[in-house]
């Protein structure tokens, strides 16, 4: 086993912090409610949970393994793991892989995260109050369709990204945590108990937990595993690296399921947060990804002192953003330090800034550069989007459940785990084996589009 590195979580529960604040963010609360409302509500939350338990919690355990074994960041993790199991060296090409969809993902995380903080002032200054449809979507289309103030709000997140970052794994991350994570759930806390008492519990409950199976095609279900991978930062080596900070002795098995067992609270108690807020005010669930941009801001402007809740509400989603995209920096950061020689600060600063200038992509496809669709017919922001989500998440999760399944020993992997060789063990290694491929693979072929091709084949509509 490798020795630890000199930064570690001061306890376990700074560790279910930071990875909770990881895997919650923009995936919880602003995609997984209108994905959920596209998709026809219960079934796709059903389909969901069940993704959760039977991908997630096998996935969030082994990375958690891998980082803390390899004690590094994702591509040295891999590699020494390799070396210690007999598999080949080039394995840390995974890893490294994942430090770069970190980076790709951050650059456009960051500028939807600059939404959110743009909208804060607009809610504080009464912007959203007594305003009709059309107002409210062109405050939206006024926003993306900005450079200059797009611009600023990615800058302002990445900055605080990197100043967090920069400050260390204790005085950075674990101290941003322990602030954010309480203000968030009590954000959260604050919404639900307003949306509890609007009357329209009951209505929302319906739409959340009552499957309608019609709902549910070969689209649904995989869109629910997608969302599972995104929504629980996996296969980019996130939660790997966070692993690499842990204490010997902490329970992995025990760890991964709080953590997995939160982010889905969080996600069903944004959703119920959310909707009652939308039937109450007969605005669709189903309205897609505007729905907390254009939808909800509507609501609120609707409402007696709808700006604290749509200012709290927007507050939410940028903490909930920040925790994410500190996790997003990390690996690079810790990759930069190791191999090229510069303090933390100044990788921070490199990783960071690299960010930034990839995210002007993002930023001008919004506008400038809308007509700009170099591959696909799909803007730069569709494709880093597409690429990270749907190739490199499921893609880097495959191989991390390959690698671990197949190439690491089972005495190391009860080591680690704290676990016999029992019927616990058995069924996480089976599922790790087993049934966690087959689905990424699916998912993997859905998305790059082999599978409805090679479903017409033999005569299956997809
Ligand atoms: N889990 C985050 C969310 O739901 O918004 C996004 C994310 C963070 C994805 C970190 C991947 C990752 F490594």
């Amino acid at each position: 086993m490798a020795t630890a590195p000199a930064a570690l979580w001061s306890s376990r529960l700074a560790f279910v912090l930071a990875a909770t604040g990881s895997a919650v963010g923009l995936g919880n609360i602003w995609k997984f409610p209108y994905v959920a409302g596209e998709s026809g509500g219960g079934a796709f939350v059903l389909i969901y949970l069940l993704c959760v338990v039977v991908i997630g919690v096998p996935l969030m355990m082994a990375e958690i393994l891998m980082g803390r074994r390899g004690r590094q960041n994702p591509a040295d993790s891999f590699r020494d793991l390799a070396s210690e199991s007999g598999a080949r060296s080039w394995w840390w090409l995974v890893g490294f892989m994942g430090i770069i969809a970190g980076i790709l993902i951050l650059s456009f995380y960051s500028v939807i995260a600059g939404w959110a903080m743009a909208y804060v002032p607009v809610a504080v200054s009464g912007g959203f109050t007594g305003a009709d449809a059309a107002t409210i979507s062109g405050l939206f289309g006024d926003l993306v369709s900005d450079p200059k103030r797009l611009l600023f709000w990615h800058s302002l997140f990445i900055v605080i990204t990197i100043g967090i970052v920069s400050a260390g794994v204790e005085a950075g991350l674990e101290k941003a945590v322990k602030y954010l994570m309480p203000a968030l759930l009590g954000i959260l806390l604050i919404l639900f108990g307003y949306s509890a008492a609007s009357g329209y519990m009951d209505q929302a409950l319906t739409f959340m937990f009552s499957p309608d199976f019609s709902k549910v095609t070969p689209q649904v279900v995989l869109s629910a595993v997608g969302m599972a991978f995104f929504s629980l930062s996996l296969g980019m080596g996130a939660i790997m690296m966070y692993g690499a900070y842990l204490p010997d002795r902490a329970s992995i098995p025990k760890l991964a399921l709080a953590v997995v067992s939160a982010d889905t609270a969080v996600a069903i108690l944004a959703g119920l947060a959310i909707f009652p807020i939308v039937f109450a005010n007969d605005l669709a669930p189903g309205a897609g990804p505007g729905l907390v941009f254009e939808t909800l801001p509507l609501a609120f402007g609707q409402m007696t002192g709808g700006w604290v809740l749509g200012t709290l509400f927007f507050l939410l989603l940028v903490v909930a953003a920040l925790t994410s995209a500190i996790s997003l920096l990390e690996p690079s950061v810790s990759w930069a330090v190791r191999h090229t020689g510069l303090n933390r600060k100044a990788a921070a600063l490199l990783a960071g800034g690299t960010v930034w200038l990839l995210g002007l992509g993002t930023v001008f496809s919004f506008n400038i550069a809308a007509d700009f669709k170099p591959l696909l017919d799909r803007t730069v922001f569709d494709l880093l989007d597409g690429l990270t989500s749907n190739i490199m998440l499921p893609l880097g999760g495959l191989l991390i459940a390959i690698f671990v399944a197949r190439f690491m020993s089972r005495k190391v992997l009860g080591e680690e785990l704290q676990l016999e060789d029992g019927l616990v063990f058995k069924l996480w290694h089976f599922l790790l084996r087993y049934v966690v491929r087959v689905c990424i693979i699916l998912v993997f072929l859905n998305a790059t589009g082999l599978l409805p091709k090679a479903l017409s084949l033999i005569g299956v509509e997809w």
